[in-house]
C-alpha cells in the first residue's frame, strides 16, 4: 500500500471473505497490481495510427458532428488481416489491433501453438487463466486433455511430421475476464484474423472446439446438435466437436467425443 494511503477500516474474516468472493463473481479473479489505479483517472490512449482505420477511411474529413470513435473494428480487422503476407505479420497485427476491450485487461497475447504445416487445424475458444499467464494456446486443465484426447488418435502439436501434427489457435487472442464467453461483436472482430489464419495455415480439416469456435466459423451455436456432423468452413472441412473444458465438467460426454476423434482419425486415414 502506499504510505500516504488513508488507513483501511477494520472488517471481519466473513465480511472480507464475502467481499472477495462478491469480485472473483464480478470476474475479478485475480489481483494485478499492489495497491488500486483508479484506470478513470488514466490519461485516454492516443489510436496508433497504423491500426485507426482503413488508409481511404483515413483520408477522408470526417463531418463535424461525427463521433470521434467512428471506427468499425470489422472493417479495420479486414484491412490489417488482408495484409498480412505470413504468420509472423499477421501475429504483429492482431497484437496491434487496438479495437478489442479485452487486450487492456489480458497480460499476454496469446496467438497459436504447434506445427503450422500439420494436417489439421484446432480453433479453440479463447485463452483462459493459465494461457494468459504463458502466452501459448490449451496449457491448462483443458488443454492437458485435449493433447491427451490428440495422442489416442497419434496426432501431438509437438510432432514435426505434418501428417501426425496439429496446429491449435483460438477464435480470440486476449483472456475474456472471468473466461467469460466471446461475445458476439467480439467474434465479429476477430473473424476476418481467423479466415486470413486459416488460408495462410492451409489444413486439411479444422475442427471446431466449442460453441465460439462454431459462430465464427459456421454462424451456428448448439454444439451438442452439431457435434460430429462434418461442415465446411473457411473454405475447408470442418468437425464441429464439444470443447475439453466442457468435457472435464461432463464426462459422460466423453464417449460422444471419443466418435468425433474416430471420425477424424479416419477422414485422415481415408
Ligand atoms: N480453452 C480454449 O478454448 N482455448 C485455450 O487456449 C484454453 C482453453
Amino acid at each position: 500500500m502506499q504510505p500516504d494511503a488513508p488507513p483501511l477500516p477494520e472488517i471481519d474474516f466473513a465480511t472480507a471473505r464475502a467481499m472477495l468472493e462478491w469480485q472473483i463473481e464480478l470476474g475479478a479473479d485475480e489481483a494485478m497490481l499492489d495497491a488500486p489505479l483508479n484506470r478513470y483517472e488514466l490519461p485516454v490512449p492516443v489510436p496508433a495510427k497504423a491500426v485507426a482505420a482503413p488508409a481511404a477511411a483515413e483520408e477522408a474529413p470526417l463531418p463535424a458532428s461525427a463521433p470521434v470513435h467512428a471506427v468499425d473494428p470489422v472493417a479495420v480487422a479486414e484491412t490489417l488481416a488482408a495484409g498480412a503476407q505470413d504468420l509472423a505479420e499477421l501475429a504483429a497485427a492482431m497484437a496491434a489491433f487496438e479495437h478489442c476491450e479485452l487486450k487492456r485487461g489480458a497480460r499476454n497475447f496469446v496467438f497459436a501453438d504447434g506445427n503450422p504445416h500439420a494436417r489439421v487445424l484446432i480453433l479453440g475458444e479463447a485463452p483462459g487463466r493459465e494461457e494468459d499467464l504463458e502466452g501459448r494456446p490449451f496449457v491448462g486443465p483443458a488443454g492437458q486433455l485435449l493433447d491427451r484426447m490428440l495422442a489416442a488418435i497419434g496426432l501431438s502439436r509437438t510432432a514435426p511430421d505434418p501428417a501426425a501434427a496439429v496446429y491449435i489457435t483460438n477464435v480470440l487472442p486476449w483472456r475474456p475476464p472471468g473466461n467469460r464467453e466471446p461475445e458476439p461483436a467480439e467474434i465479429a472482430m476477430f473473424r476476418p484474423f481467423i479466415a486470413r489464419h486459416i488460408e495462410l495455415v492451409d489444413p486439411e480439416i479444422v475442427v471446431l472446439m466449442g460453441n465460439p469456435a462454431c459462430m465464427a466459423a459456421l454462424g451456428q451455436r448448439g454444439i451438442l446438435r452439431l457435434r460430429g456432423h462434418w461442415a465446411e468452413a473457411f473454405g475447408c472441412p470442418a468437425l464441429p466437436m464439444a470443447h475439453p473444458a466442457h468435457l472435464l465438467r461432463n464426462p459422460a460426454a466423453k464417449r460422444e467425443a471419443w466418435a468425433d476423434l474416430l471420425a477424424l482419425r479416419a477422414r485422415l486415414d481415408g
